[in-house]
């Protein structure tokens, strides 16, 4: 038995068709899934009685044996064989059970098979993710407390702005990727509906107990509409456009840090562990890592935009095309592991460079905005105040000296509001303290967030452990 089909056929499949459609070679990524939703399924014929409880049973210690012997063996050698993940279980169950395997389809078809498959596959994989993103906001979080008396210059249109806390930075990053585990659990939460029972689009004839199914699996409730059901990809698209968004912050990071770890910028050094050499010049170390995962970012857009245009335009219900949904699925899955796996020991083991990073923010230009709020408080006009400390920048720049470096007097001459104490200002300290609103990189509030994120992360690891246990 090597195909779930074939009594209407008077000839075998093509060979190049057979090489063509086959999908084992992919799909067997989810026999862990599978095996789980057609125990589930031999349970709940059993319990309604379209099979007896015995045969039921014995389906369930069958599955049992074929998820051991599959564990074991290579799948390479058998993906012209076997036409799905599907076929190659059916086909193994018999040769456990002998033909009551053959009852195990029952009131299914591999159309709510594989979605249900997929999305319990995918709910396990979430979770995974969602504990790698945690694990590294942990590593960029002790990054932020160890160095947290450090300042750096912040840019905007990569032009030195004004000075922030080093852990200010990194804890931005927290931020994003925080948002990214929401849009995760977000997509996990609505996949959380069971299709198995919507047949092959229509439902079935059969008394099968969704709800049964449904529970029994872990989802929430059984899917609304058969015809969605089957030829629903959301669940895949929405993890897909949610790891693209992951891998727009990680690049970034990976941008910033590559900046960092430049001559030019001088903030930090990357451990030898983690850069990599030239083959032609012998003093290069080169930030190959976080430029390959800058540049993975690419696959994680075009997997996602594979799937959308795979799915575009499709007429319900399934079609094959849909098959396709697990490459880019899986490789994006798989891409997100690789990226952490190796980005928690790049910024675990990178060192700040303390010394450049307090030289670079004395730029005294980096406190002209402070300047500016200091004749704000002096009650003058914010665009005044803007135009006066714009005018002395243009003096200094003009004359190749500081802002700080003006006299007194030339500051008297734009603005009898100036006092002496202004050029106390002109410390990356007291302008990080100054700061006086919410979220900024003043260091009690910068403090206060690593606290709280520390204690969020604490929280949600707990809760994705849970999560893991659940779904043993
Ligand atoms: N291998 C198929 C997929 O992944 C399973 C469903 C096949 N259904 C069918 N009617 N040919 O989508």
């Amino acid at each position: 038995m090597k195909k779930l089909w074939g009594a209407r056929f008077k000839a075998e499949l093509h060979e190049s068709a057979k090489k063509f459609t086959y999908s084992l070679g992919v799909d067997h990524e989810l026999l862990g899934a599978e095996i789980k939703v057609s125990m589930a399924h031999a349970l709940m014929l059993g319990k309604v009685g379209i099979i007896s409880q015995r045969d039921s049973r014995v389906l369930v210690s069958g599955l049992w044996k074929v998820l051991a012997t599959l564990k074991k063996k290579s799948i390479c050698h058998m993906i012209n064989e076997y036409e799905d993940i599907h076929t190659l279980i059916q086909s193994e169950l018999e040769k456990k059970v002998g033909k009551l395997a053959r009852k195990l389809h029952t009131g299914r078809s591999r159309n709510d098979l594989v979605a249900t498959s997929m999305r319990l596959y995918l709910k396990e994989k979430i979770v995974t993710v969602l504990e790698a993103i945690t694990q590294f906001q942990a590593i960029l979080l002790t990054q932020a407390e160890k160095n947290r008396s450090v300042i750096i210059p912040g840019y905007t249109h990569l032009q030195r702005a004004q000075v922030v806390l080093l852990a200010h930075h990194f804890l931005a990053y927290v931020e994003m990727l925080e948002r990214d585990k929401s849009r995760l659990l977000d997509a996990r939460k609505r996949m959380n509906q069971c299709p198995l029972g919507a047949g092959a689009l229509a439902g079935s004839g059969l008394s099968i107990h969704r709800m049964f199914v449904a529970k029994l699996l872990g989802f929430e409730k059984p899917t609304a509409n058969s015809l969605d059901s089957v030829s629903d990809r959301d669940f895949a698209l929405e993890t897909l456009a949610a790891i693209a968004i992951l891998f727009t912050h990680l690049s970034r990071l990976a941008e910033d840090l590559i900046l960092w770890n430049s001559q030019e910028f001088g903030f930090i050094v990357l451990d030898d562990q983690f850069s990599t050499g030239s083959s032609l010049m012998p003093h290069k170390k080169n930030p190959d890592i976080l430029e390959l995962v800058r540049g993975k970012s690419g696959e994680a857009y075009g997997n996602l935009i594979s799937l959308l245009v795979t799915m575009k335009g499709l007429p319900l219900a399934y079609n094959r095309d849909m098959q396709e949904d697990k490459k880019p699925l899986f490789a994006s899955l798989h891409l997100a592991a690789n990226a952490f796996s190796v980005l928690n020991g790049v910024v675990r083991t990178l060192r700040v460079d303390e010394a450049n990073c307090e030289r670079a923010s004395k730029d005294s230009f980096l406190f002209a905005t402070d300047v500016l709020e200091y004749l704000v408080k002096k009650k003058v006009p914010f665009l005044e105040a803007h135009s006066i400390v714009g005018s002395l920048v243009r003096r200094a720049v003009d004359s190749h000296s500081t802002l700080s470096g003006l006299s007194f007097e030339t500051y008297r001459k734009y603005s009898t509001a100036f006092r002496k104490d202004v050029f106390d200002l002109f410390d990356p300290k007291v302008s990080a303290a100054g700061k006086q609103s919410f979220g900024s990189t003043k260091p009690e509030l910068v403090a206060r967030q690593i606290r709280l994120a520390k204690e969020r992360l604490k929280d949600e690891s707990k809760r994705f452990k849970q999560m893991r246990h659940q779904q043993r």
